[in-house]
């Protein structure tokens, strides 16, 4: 029997045409793993906390950062896209790419969608962290589910210019496009721009060296976000390649304004807690954070600033089966929906889905796609038999939800 509602965290939401999260999906609302004693991901997001305690205090000594790290998942599509100025046809709004309850609801995308509402509550400084959901392809860096600490510092005139009375924030954008340029927006001055630019660079350069040592090599490139402008992403050098650490920039001045907020200007930046997590502690897989085995979970019972090296439990060899199918005629398929259809049926015995082979029939026009699902169970050895019965509900499922025809 198909529900019309749905009913999370105390409320209800009905169904609609944009509804398209799933029960593995809704399982993972709750678990807070950013927050739970002694999990890697909560030692990486206290070494953050503590960085950001440690770098702005007031004058008498207190921390200026206030931390949020219980923001309900469920947002409304104002917060985590209208009220950060996402346009209306952005693709990141997608269906194929969030996890929404109904057209109004989704569970958020990034913690950024919670800037305005604690802007408006009056603060200037403050962290949020939490469990951000995406849809997305499956192997062993990506999950649908993972955790983000966002930052937001704003500054008025006087914090920023405390000795100089003639220096001034804002000007009247006389540039040709009034939407300004890389540089910065067309409001602000080009003084204060790049005095935030200094504070918020030092202050990310500074905390990657915090969490990967004094020697980290990084580097700046130049970056697109609806919500910040100028806006760059921080790359640091792991393992022989550069690998995209957090995204950043100065926050697009409509969103203050539209908060209330008139005399201020602000940075802020996102950084995923997983990936910092996987390098720091060498872990091979990101399902691994969802483990409740305590072979993984004890060797973190250790103080957050612990030098950890994850040691394999055991690796339980991978089992590969193929799957093929024509697609839908008249009727939209994305490889996203497979992935979910796949992720609720066999969970977290698949660690990776490939996109192996795209045909399309030179006479009837008729598409086909070939998936590789790579399954493998963190703690035991799966037998053939037992994944047949998950690869048949899989190939059944997909023919009657997603109307493919299995080859
Ligand atoms: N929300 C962005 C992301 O998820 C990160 C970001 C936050 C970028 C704040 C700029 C400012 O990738």
């Amino acid at each position: 029997e198909v529900q019309s509602t749905l009913n999370l965290l105390e409320n209800t939401y009905i169904k609609d045409d944009f509804t398209n999260v799933t029960d593995k999906i809704i399982s993972h609302l709750g678990r807070n793993l950013h927050i739970k004693q002694h999990h890697p991901l909560s030692h990486v997001r206290q070494r953050i906390v503590n960085y950001f305690y440690k770098c702005f205090v007031n004058g008498r000594g207190n921390p200026v950062f206030s931390v949020y790290e219980t923001l309900p998942p469920i947002v409304t599509t104002d917060q985590n896209f209208d009220s950060l100025l996402t346009p209306k046809e952005h693709p990141s709004r997608s269906k194929s790419d969030c996890y929404y309850l109904n057209r109004d609801y989704l569970l958020r995308a990034h913690m950024t969608a919670h800037q305005s509402e604690l802007m408006r509550s009056g603060l200037n400084n403050f962290l949020m962290t939490g469990d951000v959901y995406r849809r997305d392809e499956i192997d062993r860096t990506h999950y649908p589910v993972f955790h983000q600490l966002d930052a937001v510092r704003l500054k008025t005139r006087d914090q920023l210019f405390p000795v100089d009375e003639s220096l001034e924030i804002f000007e009247a954008g006389n540039n040709t496009r009034s939407t300004g340029t890389q540089q910065k927006q067309a409001c602000h001055t080009l003084e204060a721009v790049k005095l935030m630019e200094h504070e918020l660079k030092t202050t990310l350069g500074g905390l990657a060296k915090e969490l990967f040592g004094e020697k980290i090599e990084y580097r700046w490139i130049d970056t697109y976000f609806p919500f910040t402008q100028p806006s760059w992403e921080l790359e640091v050098f792991h393992e022989n390649n550069w690998l995209e650490l957090l995204g950043c920039g100065i926050m697009r001045q409509p969103i203050l304004t539209n908060s209330g907020i008139q005399d201020r200007i602000g940075w802020a930046f996102g950084i995923g807690l997983e990936r910092v997590a996987m390098c720091l502690y060498k872990i091979p897989d990101i399902r691994l954070f969802w483990s409740n085995d305590t072979g993984f979970l004890n060797q973190f019972t250790v103080d957050c600033d612990a030098n950890v090296t994850y040691k394999p439990v055991s690796q339980f060899p991978q089992c590969i089966n193929d799957i093929s199918f024509w697609l839908p005629e008249g009727k939209e398929f994305s490889s996203n929906d497979f992935y979910d259809l796949a992720r609720n049926i066999g969970g977290d015995v698949i660690e990776q889905i490939v996109l192996v082979d795209e045909f399309t029939h030179p006479k009837t026009g008729k598409a086909s796609h070939c998936y590789r699902i790579i399954y493998r169970h963190m703690e035991k050895t799966l037998v053939q038999s037992e994944i047949n019965v998950i690869h048949k509900k899989i190939e059944k499922n997909a023919a009657v939800m997603l109307g493919v025809k299995i080859r």
